[in-house]
């Protein structure tokens, strides 16, 4: 029903508008697979909520909490789609998923706490634990058996942890969290009495065949700080778009007086809040044929990368995103990725300390939120990169 081709992206409109690493940031010629950010026009649906809005005219204040209908349209879509028990009242639209992590951590963490927060992981949460002032300790999150070997987690709580960082699906690792693993968090969570800052920004974006569960339905919700965002699945990064949750009014109260709404210094703006609901009321049709067309795209760029010289590759069981392994090429992630894109005039993400930390090393990032034909275009540049590299075919 939804077309997912050359024709509904509008690379004209994105070269002057798509930024943070995409097409406006690019030089002329340049395929940007970089930041998580699609490039199909988002779902009709918004556009003509945010019209309807507009053509009013009027402006003014909305409530400091969110508008109602808004707060309750979200949290029906996290109650109906993933079952987690999300109350309009306990829930915050903000502006933005990153902004709901910097809140979050605001809200419970002092200058000298300690947070743990996964390696790899995206680099917001090392930014949002230092914005409290407090320490991002790093958990090594390495894949085994197709999913992240969490047996060492507890070791890494100290008398000074207060906090678990959740990337839920995980990002850049494109991993879901089976509800064992989940209960085995939260177990350590009620053990040593820390909260969890659970990101689940990306939990609509799972590949055909693999189900979504959240740490909210596996067991006590009373420490769960919940962040989701609008950006990754419904493509309006730019409107600033997100909110947090959570079960307890104590908790919920924290997240208000950390987010200074209050005051009017924080808040989202009216037209993100309209924008949003029209996500959750409207879009999940359109996101659900999204998602199938995703597959097929990771299943081609897997097939692709496994081929190339120097690189392996897992498989993301969620995420627009794919995490190859190219320590085989024998170059660093950065040199790489310059490499890359002034030679081959392909744009692609580094691992290392800068976005993902330091167990990121040895690893590229690759957005696959585009077109067959520029994923395959993307994928044909990255390719004759590593063979001019490493030679043609598996170096091994
Ligand atoms: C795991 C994760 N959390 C939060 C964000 C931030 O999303 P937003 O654009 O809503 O700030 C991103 C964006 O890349 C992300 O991948």
């Amino acid at each position: 029903m939804y077309e997912f081709t050359d024709r509904s992206i509008r690379l004209d409109v994105l070269r002057r508008k798509a930024f943070n690493l995409r097409w406006a940031e690019q030089e002329e010629g340049v395929i940007p697979l970089t930041a998580a950010d699609m490039d199909f026009l988002p779902p009709e649906p918004i556009r003509r909520a945010l019209t309807d809005y507009i053509s009013e005219g009027y402006f003014p204040y909305v409530p400091k909490l969110g508008m109602p209908d808004v707060r309750e349209s979200i949290a029906r879509a996290l109650r109906e789609r993933k079952g987690e028990p999300a109350d309009p009242n306990l829930l915050l639209p903000v502006d933005s998923a990153a902004r709901g992590m910097y809140i979050i951590a605001k809200a419970v963490l002092k200058p000298g706490d300690e947070a743990i927060i996964f390696d790899p992981v995206d680099f917001l949460f090392r930014e949002s634990v230092l914005s409290a002032g407090a320490v991002p300790v790093r958990f090594p999150a390495r894949i085994k058996d197709g999913k992240i070997d969490l047996s060492e987690l507890e070791r890494y709580v100290t008398p000074r942890t207060r906090m678990i960082g959740l990337c839920n699906p995980h990002n850049p690792l494109g991993l879901l969290y089976p509800e064992e693993d989940l209960r085995h968090i939260l177990d350590i969570s009620q053990r040593h009495d820390l909260w969890i800052m659970n990101d689940e920004i990306w939990s609509d974006i799972v590949y055909s065949g693999e189900k979504f569960r959240s740490i909210m339905t596996v067991g006590p919700t009373d420490k769960v700080l919940s962040v989701f965002g609008f950006s990754k699945s419904f493509g309006i990064a730019g409107l600033r778009a997100g909110c947090v949750y959570c079960t307890d009014k104590a908790a919920f109260d924290r997240l208000v007086e950390a987010s200074a709404v209050e005051t009017t210094a924080g808040g989202i703006s009216s037209l993100s809040q309209v924008a949003a609901k029209a996500c959750v009321d409207e879009c999940y049709p359109w996101l659900d044929e999204f998602r199938g067309f995703l597959t097929e795209n990771r299943d081609y760029a897997l097939e692709r990368l496994r081929a190339m010289s120097g690189v392996t590759c897992h498989t993301p069981q969620a995420t627009f995103v794919l995490f190859p392994d190219i320590s085989g090429t024998g170059m660093d992630a950065v040199t790489l990725t310059e490499y890359l894109k002034k030679e081959y005039k392909v744009a692609l993400v580094p691992g290392g300390e800068q976005f993902f930390g330091p167990g990121s090393e040895g690893h590229i990032r690759i957005c696959i939120a585009t077109s067959r034909r520029i994923l395959k275009e993307g994928l044909d540049r990255m390719e004759a990169g590593l063979e001019a590299l490493c030679g043609s075919g598996k170096a091994f």
